[in-house]
């Protein structure tokens, strides 16, 4: 059904129009709603309409009811988490790709999407300084991604679970292991859930002071457990863990998975573009040696969420452990279907997204904006360390920076670890309350600490300048409030 008044060029106009309005607002607009769960709820009819409603009338609640209780991941404030923001070209190519609305499960079914993947992951690959073994496809998510390579290593480790599952292999059989270091993204967790490892069969390899996996601590615990009849299965290894963005040590940790011959997935959801950049390389020497590696063009590369490119030394580990083909589903045609590399059967039409990417940019921009970031990231660090009431939690690395408060008063009841904890807790609130940026948080060592990820098509200097005044602000009003806190 076209749009009840038939005019679909006026309608897309005017969404385009509006678009263009909100992205103008946006720098005024608060980062994060001050809301609470339901109020968005309440204000929304409990049935839907009979009749055909005009686009205006969408639009005006747009505006009223949705715009205000949106937390803004475009907001140029937005320096929370790891940034996902979209860039026109994505937001462009969303727009066709949901009109021409293909499924790309089979080659059949979508040839031309099936093979601008192709080139896609091929492209990414070459941004990234891959080498051509690599081939893969795009999935929503790093963490569909993680699980979906963690099928293949389980398949390889374990042959014939595809068949049998896991549960006939008796009591005697050797318990599977997946390694992780303790920073590892629970993504990796709920993958090992989900495959039927059970969180009991990881093993969390200590991190060292800079939160990097100790590959001796790997080396030990794989020689340990092997001895002990164990299967390991895969080796997870970080490059740009969640909260710090520190960077295994991936090329002992690949030394130590051709040693043991176990599957090595990288992780670098967040941190993998930053491969394009030359100077950048050493911390990623060593990838190439992996089995699977995972990066989100959705996080660092402005790709409207979702994608994720999912890239295999040998792409059929994961066919050997997926593919089933049922006869409604038999094509005639010798080909790649990408239903066999993953869980979904449908698949959207991502890699237009991609495509207008580069094209639109092309890999010059998104390197500089890449560099932009981490010295944004810099800047930001040296400051909030010059002012003297706070410090860094972490190395700063890529474009991510651990910080924390040094609480006004340091005696009494204020000395211990839980009220550091709490004043930073509460500067977090009051900086994010404000609403002029988002900073998020994360636990390091028993420690509250917050932190500020650079990672937006939209952020700009003066952003970064007005995260160090807030943060400023909001120790002032809490140093001010303390006498009152402290008789509380
Ligand atoms: C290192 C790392 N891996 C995986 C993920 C999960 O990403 P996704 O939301 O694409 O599943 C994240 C999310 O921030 C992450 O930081």
């Amino acid at each position: 059904v076209s749009a009840a008044d038939g005019q679909f060029s006026e309608s897309a106009a005017r969404v385009a129009a509006w678009i263009e309005d909100y992205r103008r607002r946006l720098p005024s607009l608060p980062v994060l709603p001050d809301l609470t769960p339901g109020d968005i709820l309440s204000g929304l009819p409990e049935r839907a309409p009979e009749r055909p409603e005009p686009l205006e009338a969408l639009l005006e609640d747009l505006d009223r009811l949705i715009v205000p209780g949106l937390t803004h991941w475009n907001h140029p404030g937005f320096l929370a988490y790891f940034s996902s923001s979209s860039s026109d070209p994505g937001v462009l190519a969303e727009f066709i790709a949901a009109a021409l609305n293909v499924n790309a499960m089979l080659w059949k079914t979508a040839p031309a999407a099936s093979e601008l993947e192709t080139r896609m992951v091929e492209w990414v690959r070459g941004f990234v300084g891959l080498p051509p073994e690599f081939d893969g496809v795009l999935q929503d998510t790093a963490s569909s991604s993680s699980f979906t390579a963690l099928l293949a290593a389980r398949e390889r480790a374990l042959p014939g679970t595809r068949e049998h599952g896991l549960f006939p292999r008796g009591d005697a059989a050797g318990r599977p292991r997946v390694y992780q270091s303790d920073q590892a993204h629970s993504s990796i967790d709920k993958a090992v859930i989900a495959a039927g490892i059970g969180l009991e069969g990881i093993r969390r390899i200590p991190s060292d002071a800079r939160f990097r996996m100790e590959p001796e601590g790997l080396h030990r615990q794989l020689s340990a457990d092997r001895a002990a009849g164990d299967v390991p299965v895969m080796i997870c290894a970080t490059l740009g863990t969640t909260s710090t963005a520190s960077v295994d040590p991936i090329a002992e940790i690949a030394a130590i998975s051709a040693e043991h011959g176990v599957w090595l997935h990288v992780d670098a959801a967040y941190a993998g573009p930053a491969a394009a950049l030359p100077e950048l390389q050493p911390l990623f020497d060593g990838w190439q040696r992996a089995d699977s590696i995972v990066l989100n063009p959705h996080k660092w590369l402005t790709t409207p969420i979702d994608c994720s490119v999912l890239m295999y030394r040998d792409p059929g580990a994961v066919r050997r452990s997926l593919s089933s083909t049922p006869a409604y589903l038999e094509t005639g045609v010798e080909a790649k279907n990408r239903r066999d590399y993953g869980l979904p059967l449908g698949r959207r039409f991502r890699a237009l997204k991609l495509w207008f990417l580069f094209r639109r940019l092309g890999a010059e921009a998104l390197r500089s904006m890449l560099r932009s970031h981490i010295a944004l990231a810099g800047s930001f660090a040296e400051k909030i360390v010059e002012d003297g009431r706070f410090e860094l939690a972490a190395p700063p690395s890529f474009s991510t920076v651990c910080f924390r408060a040094v609480p006004a008063v340091a005696d009494g009841e204020d000395s211990g670890r839980r009220a550091t904890n709490a004043w930073n807790r509460d500067l977090l609130d009051v900086v994010n309350r404000r609403g002029r940026v988002f900073l998020s948080h994360t636990e390091l060592s028993g420690r509250f600490v917050l932190r500020l990820a650079v990672g937006s098509a939209w952020v700009r200097p003066e952003d970064i300048d007005a995260a160090i005044s807030e943060l400023r602000a909001a120790y002032e009003s809490l140093a001010a409030d303390q006498p009152r806190r402290r008789s509380d």
